[in-house]
């Protein structure tokens, strides 16, 4: 160990660990995570480590598929619960699973069969500019009863998802979100071009779970949440909401906090009460693609008996698969993680945050031969029940590197507002009253986050994927892929990526009444001549 390249490190982690303890309410993951780091730091993969510049699109080389998307306004009722109007396409609550491997060139039909302007979002989807479905950014929205033809090349590989991008908080909890998975040319490693041995394990059962929430009167608040400025908003639900809760909400939680009362919890929209248990055969594993959906809720699970290995997070391959005791999911993030029980039964998924009891699904795992123990990674040994991490982006990233990435640019982003109108902002504007960034094509570009407020802002940048390279301050070992990132009260994180999708992107938080209220801005470039 090179103590002199430590001491500064140690520093810059104590002084983030103050920081974070200072301002927040004990319990909080990444806190727990800073200060039980006690082993010394290996020598940082942020050393050395290069922002991946990745072309935003290949070119197509698979098959050109034409896919329809008819958008209708129904009644949904739900079993044991309210009848309200929705959202259906191609007649489904929500919308139907779009499946694509890497490559096609995807032709999709949106047929605006509704009383309502609409678009549609590739969440995740390296789409050009005019693709990407932001009203009067990308594109009119789509009138009643016009048709709009979106054409891209499905890329990057990975668990992506789909949803309306107009009237965002009443078009998202009643319908207009689907999963959209786009799968490895066969052959290749899923999310892992440089392995050319096909994939870690076959999967026997897949379970693509989208979860999501709506209020008690869906017809009239799909959200359940206050979108009209009838009080403070921001307030300390953030504080009192206990350990993961972080008031995602942006509305006086009151002590105790938790979830906001009354919320219906769907998972691939049936009640989570209603949600057939899943099953796991004899011998068989089970992977979760976990979407989370909801316009405002983040979700914290666990599986008590069993853990989880997670492998991609918003859909990209980790360098190498990290148990977990418990799941994070702030709104649009998404995991892919294995199911690992080490014996026969049954087992619930069940959130973690109090008022969220509802959420609950249950697994019933067979085991083929006996209790033989199923692999729990492919080569840093096997990680026994109980040692798996609680849920942090720092335990994600290994811990702390020793220096941030080189990039050409760094653009400052305060994430504020909420505290005496319903209004939140980025740098003080409040979309669309915004200025542009402008930045230049080619540039590797870092966003410097900081969140100047009380409760959570799940941040997220269209077109491109980018790497969480630091937290408050301390470089990570192995900085994230993710396109959606969570910025936690007080927070400091530092995002960087490529400017290789040339046009103009809407960088927004994805809790949707303060994306309503605000919270959004564009990033612009040009292609270069
Ligand atoms: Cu999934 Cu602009 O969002
Ligand atoms: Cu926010």
């Amino acid at each position: 160990m090179d103590d002199e390249r430590l001491r500064p490190t140690r520093r810059a982690f104590l002084k983030a660990a103050g920081v974070a303890l200072f301002s927040l309410a004990a319990g909080y993951p990444l806190v727990r995570a800073l200060i039980r780091e006690p082993k010394p730091i290996e020598p940082a993969a942020t050393d050395g480590w290069a922002l991946p510049s990745t072309p935003p699109w290949p070119p197509a080389v698979g098959r050109e598929r034409r896919i329809r998307l008819v958008v209708t306004r129904d009644v949904v009722r739900l079993p044991g619960g309210p009848s309200f109007p929705a959202f259906r396409v191609n007649g489904r609550f929500p919308a139907p699973e779009i499946r694509a491997t890497e490559g096609d060139r995807l032709i999709i039909d949106v047929v605006n069969r509704t009383d309502a302007p609409l678009t549609f979002h590739w969440h995740g989807v390296h789409t050009p500019p005019a693709m990407d479905g932001v009203p009067f950014v990308s594109q009119e929205p789509i009138p009643p009863g016009e048709t709009f033809v979106y054409s891209f090349v499905a890329a990057p590989r990975g668990t992506r998802w789909y949803h309306a991008h107009v009237d965002e908080v009443r078009q998202i909890p009643l319908g207009l979100f689907g999963p959209f998975i786009i799968d490895p040319p066969a052959g290749e490693a899923e999310g892992r071009p440089e392995e050319s041995g096909g994939r870690p394990w076959e999967a026997e059962a897949e379970a693509i779970l989208m979860l999501h929430t709506l209020g008690p009167d869906p017809e009239n608040n799909p959200v359940g949440a206050l979108t009209e400025g009838s009080g403070p908003v921001g307030g300390m639900g953030g504080m009192m909401g206990g350990p993961g809760r972080m008031g995602g909400m942006g509305r006086m939680g009151g002590m105790g906090g938790g979830a906001p009362p009354n919320l219906l919890y769907l998972v691939n929209g049936l009640p989570a009460a209603s949600f057939p248990p899943l099953r796991v055969p004899g011998g068989g594993r089970l992977r979760l693609r976990l979407i989370n959906a909801s316009a405002t809720e983040p979700f914290w699970l666990e599986a008590p008996g069993a853990h989880f290995l997670v492998d991609h997070v918003d859909g990209n391959a980790l360098p190498e698969p990290v148990p977990f005791g418990d799941l994070f999911l702030a709104p649009a993030e998404r995991i892919d993680a294995w199911f690992v029980a080490e014996r026969s039964g049954t087992f619930a998924i069940r959130s973690k945050i109090p008022g969220q009891e509802a959420l609950r699904i249950s697994v019933e795992v067979a085991k083929a031969d006996g209790e033989s123990i199923p692999p729990s990674d492919r080569g840093g040994g096997s990680h026994l029940p109980g040692t798996a991490e609680s849920w942090s982006y720092w335990a994600l990233a290994g811990g702390a590197g020793t220096a941030l990435p080189a990039v050409d640019r760094v653009v400052p982003m305060v994430l504020s507002g909420g505290m005496m109108m319903p209004v939140w902002t980025i740098n003080g504007e409040a979309y669309p009253r915004v200025t542009p960034t402008r930045i230049g094509e080619g540039e590797r570009v870092r966003l410097e986050l900081f969140n100047h407020s009380m409760v959570d802002h799940p941040m997220h940048l269209h077109g491109h994927t980018f790497w969480v390279t630091s937290i408050q301050g301390v470089p990570l070992r192995r900085p994230i892929p993710k396109d959606t990132v969570n910025v936690r009260p007080m927070e400091r994180m530092t995002i960087d990526f490529v400017a290789n999708n040339p046009g103009r992107w809407l960088f927004h938080c994805h809790q949707l009444v303060h994306m309503e209220q605000g919270m959004a801005t564009l990033i612009e470039y040009r292609k270069q001549a």
